[in-house]
């Protein structure tokens, strides 16, 4: 075989991915894009906010010196004091710029960690529903993922996580608000988890690390806040991107930040930097550090998310499917009626052209992922695809 067999299994295990989305192009070119509703990806569709556009033009109208050149690996200092003195306020963590890495998104934070992280054969526990990419990022490094489902409200089930603890255990991927469920996990969530990589902490007689993934922290509804898990556990890796937050997702920008009470912090950093240098990232771009330095505390406009939210729900539930009621991200992860098999329902929605994901690809098959980073019109046709689906089913 031409390419490596572990890399051709992996496609063929997420092949599923690159069919729907040929099935999705197909769809599209038939009936033309307006009137398929394309609810599978997290690629918004709004515009960065207008401070991106200003800020760019001020780059361009006075260019710093020297601009566009390599710098250390991991960023340009001032970003990195910037974002430090940014999660300090925000956390109350004395952060400095020196426990700050700067990286190409968060997909590239999450990499760097598991590179400096594991040893082959080292387990990292994945909380299903789980991100697609994090079963590829821990092999990508010799790691083991180990899935741990959550309990039905899609909440960290403790009793899984405890089982699934063993003296491989290195780190414990926690994403929240979550994709693809879009829920928060609440502080004592977070306590209990803590106590349980405690636990285990000592036991290994090193930390036991939780990758906290955080590209949602700043999309979240009617008011509610995101607790910040370094509070709850020292030895938390602070993971996020501008991808969602400022709909810069191409931009490729985001960070990593090791607690300054980690018992091992420099090191830590050490090790990440080397990482980002020798896994072929060697810097985060260098322009997008200059953008993102100024624009910290801004996020799209949520107004827009709010409102598909809110449309989607009200039809998901009046059509009778069940939903948790998430309070972050732009997500909605619904139960497939009548205990139908996800990749049939999937199936069923393409030929009302409604495009969605289905739970199998989170690690959690009877559910599908509807995303609405897309417009009001995507939107309402999916609303009405989604009635007829549900009035189709067999009782
Ligand atoms: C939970 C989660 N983590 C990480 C990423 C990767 O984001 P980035 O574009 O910052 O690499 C995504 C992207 O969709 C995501 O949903």
């Amino acid at each position: 075989m031409s390419i490596s067999r572990a890399l051709a299994q992996a496609m063929e295990g997420s092949s599923w991915i690159r069919r729907m989305f040929e099935e999705g192009v197909r769809l599209k070119e038939r009936f033309g894009a307006e009137n398929v509703a394309d609810l599978s990806l997290g690629n918004p569709v709004i515009e960065p906010p207008p401070e991106v556009g200003v800020r760019l033009g001020e780059l361009a109208a006075s260019p710093p010196a020297g601009w566009h050149r390599y710098m250390p690996n991991a960023g340009f200092p001032s970003t990195r004091a910037a974002v430090a003195a940014h999660l300090a306020r925000h956390t109350g963590v004395a952060y400095g710029a020196e426990q700050v890495l700067m990286t190409v998104g968060a997909g590239g934070a999450l990499n760097v960690a598991l590179k400096g992280l594991l040893d082959p054969g080292d387990e990292v526990l994945c909380l299903a529903p789980y991100f697609v990419e994090y079963r590829f990022y821990v092999t990508n490094h010799g790691g083991v993922p180990v899935v741990v489902p959550c309990g039905p409200d899609f909440r960290p089930d403790l009793e899984r996580i405890e089982a699934a603890l063993t003296p491989r255990t290195r780190a414990l991927i926690l994403n929240a608000p979550n994709n693809p469920t879009g829920v928060v996990y609440p502080g004592e969530d977070l306590d209990g988890v803590a106590r349980l990589l405690e636990a285990a902490s000592r036991a290994q007689g090193r930390p036991v690390y939780l990758i906290s993934d955080e590209p949602y922290r700043a999309i979240v509804y009617d008011g509610a806040t995101v607790p910040w898990p370094v509070r709850h556990y020292p030895e938390t890796l602070h993971v996020t991107s501008f991808s969602k937050d400022l709909a810069l997702p191409g931009e490729r920008i985001g960070y990593l930040a090791v607690n300054p009470a980690s018992r091992d912090a420099a090191r830590l950093v050490g090790a990440f930097t080397f990482a980002n240098r020798i896994l072929g990232f060697v810097n985060a771009p260098a322009l997008q550090q200059r953008l993102v330095e100024r624009l910290l505390d801004v996020r799209v406009d949520l107004e827009g998310y709010a409102r598909r939210r809110a449309r989607l729900l009200a039809a998901l539930e009046q059509a009778g499917y069940e939903v948790v009621r998430p309070q972050g991200a732009f997500y909605l992860f619904p139960r497939v009626p009548g205990g139908e098999d996800d990749l049939d329902f999937v199936r069923r929605c393409l030929a009302e052209r409604l495009l969605v994901v289905p739970g199998t690809g989170f690690g959690t098959p009877g559910h599908f992922r509807l995303s609405y980073a897309v417009t009001d019109r995507d939107v309402d046709l999916a609303c009405e695809a989604l009635v007829r689906v549900a009035a189709a089913l067999p009782r």
